[in-house]
């Protein structure tokens, strides 16, 4: 697979059955069939004309009979039980809608959203889960935050919230940047207040 984000993604799931929801092209699907022996893999997007395209995809592995394809919003109406369900190039919003009223949630939940993560961060905790590895990545430029959640209480600190578990220095230090110019152009002052916490949170990981 050629995208660092989707192999990432797909090198955390552990346990099936799986699902991915919005799946796309079925990349990560495939690849979890291919390089990781799965056997029971589901592949769900809401748009009929994605699945038309993964199923070609699926087909040009020959892995029809591995890879079960679903038209499906979000986990709504699905009688199946994961184990795992990867929810990932989404914005937060639709992340919180697709795990909202449903009744029976997976053990395991891989997800990576594409923006608002302090959101994400405080609604996954409050629906109870918590994070057992938060990766950050680097790819042509952009960051992306892969979190895996396990079902528990988690008890995150204010700090944790708003910079993750990653504990990822560079990736910190790109975010103080961040602030700083939006300070520079909005001259709010919860930015350098925002600034000062991250500081003293990156001060405080072990080298
Ligand atoms: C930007 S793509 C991301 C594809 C892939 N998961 C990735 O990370 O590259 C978003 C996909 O999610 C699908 N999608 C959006 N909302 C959805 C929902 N509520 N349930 C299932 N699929 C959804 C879209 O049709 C689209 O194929």
């Amino acid at each position: 697979m050629k995208s660092k984000r989707l192999t990432a993604i797909a090198d955390m799931v552990q346990n099936e059955p799986v699902i991915d929801i919005g799946t796309d092209h079925a990349y990560i699907p495939i690849y979890l069939v291919t390089n990781k022996n799965f056997q029971e893999v589901y592949a769900s997007d809401i748009s009929a004309k994605v699945l038309e395209q993964a199923k070609k995809n699926i087909q040009k592995y020959g892995l029809e009979n591995k890879i079960t394809l679903m038209q499906n919003a979000g986990l709504k109406n699905i009688n199946i039980e994961f184990k795992t369900a990867i929810i990932a190039g989404m914005g937060t919003n639709t992340i919180k809608e697709i795990l909202t009223g449903v009744s029976d949630l997976p053990e395991t939940l891989i997800i990576q959203s594409n923006n608002d993560l302090v959101s994400l961060r405080t609604f996954m905790q409050d629906i109870g889960y918590q994070i057992s590895e938060e990766k950050v990545l680097l790819e042509k430029g952009q960051y992306y935050i892969i979190i895996h959640y396990e079902k528990g209480r988690d008890h995150l600190s204010t700090s944790e919230i708003k910079f993750g578990k990653s504990y990822d220095k560079a990736y910190l230090t790109y975010l103080g940047k961040k602030y700083q110019k939006i300070y520079e152009l909005s001259h709010k002052k919860e930015y350098l207040d925002l600034i000062a916490e991250l500081n003293n949170f990156i001060e405080k990981i072990p080298d």
